[in-house]
């Protein structure tokens, strides 16, 4: 059976979540806790029942919607190994293999954004949900939560551009209206990525000067326990 995947925007955030539905069961990544409703529609919509969710790090700039769905629907909730985040029903690491509704994927621990973030890749269709570990045309930022311009560098470099080039990229973010990439695509023309000497990208990284996230007061202590 063919995979459903649906991306869906919050504008107050700029945020991609993602329902990927197969045989009746779906998984949700990056919920936003605002749009719990619009999510829980959509699922009856389309005749899935919501079996996981997973956040691919501790958010600054949202509330995730991951402990309000586990209330509503009692899916389950995957917590990193490596994250301060209470409460998730089960622990993954760095290759865990997870499944919904039949189809497998991999947890990848990328670091650099936070000390926490995950990409989810699933080797058949060919997909990998970035997080903010890699956007299109951009990385995220390293300025906070544990982030690391030097661990970004080597998740990037190492795990996330060693997966097959056509691998299509769905990122966490987007600020200029752009949805998808693939790998090769950013490989050639993310400005971040071509950036091939690891002293001038941790440069780069550290003079971006840019300002708080405007919710990450809230977010992030509300993140800790599933937003809740
Ligand atoms: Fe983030």
């Amino acid at each position: 059976m063919t995979p459903l995947l649906r991306q869906l925007f919050d504008h107050h955030s700029s945020t991609y979540t993602y329902i990927i539905g197969i045989n009746n069961s779906a998984l949700i990544i990056d919920p936003v806790k605002e749009n719990v409703p619009q999510y829980l529609q959509l699922l009856k919509e389309l005749g899935l029942s919501l079996a996981m969710v997973l956040d691919t790090h501790v958010h600054a700039d949202h509330i995730t919607g991951s402990g309000v769905l586990q209330l509503e629907t009692g899916c389950e909730v995957g917590s990193p190994k490596e994250s301060a985040a209470c409460c998730g029903s089960f622990v993954f690491e760095h290759k865990t293999e997870l499944e919904i509704g039949g189809l497998k994927f991999q947890c990848l621990f990328t670091p650099g954004h936070t000390n926490d973030s995950y990409c989810f890749y699933f080797e058949n269709p060919g997909w990998v949900f970035t997080g903010d570990t890699l956007f299109i045309r951009g990385t995220g930022r390293t300025d906070f939560q544990n982030g690391s311009p030097d661990t970004l560098y080597e998740s990037l470099h190492k795990t996330l551009l060693t997966l097959p080039l056509s691998t299509v990229v769905y990122p966490g973010h987007d600020y200029k209206g752009m949805t998808s990439s693939t790998i090769e695509e950013e490989k050639r023309n993310n400005p971040r990525l071509l950036i091939t000497d690891k002293d001038d990208f941790i440069d780069h990284m550290n003079n971006l000067k840019l300002a708080d996230p405007k919710m990450m007061d809230i977010a992030v202590p509300a993140n800790l326990k599933l937003g809740l």
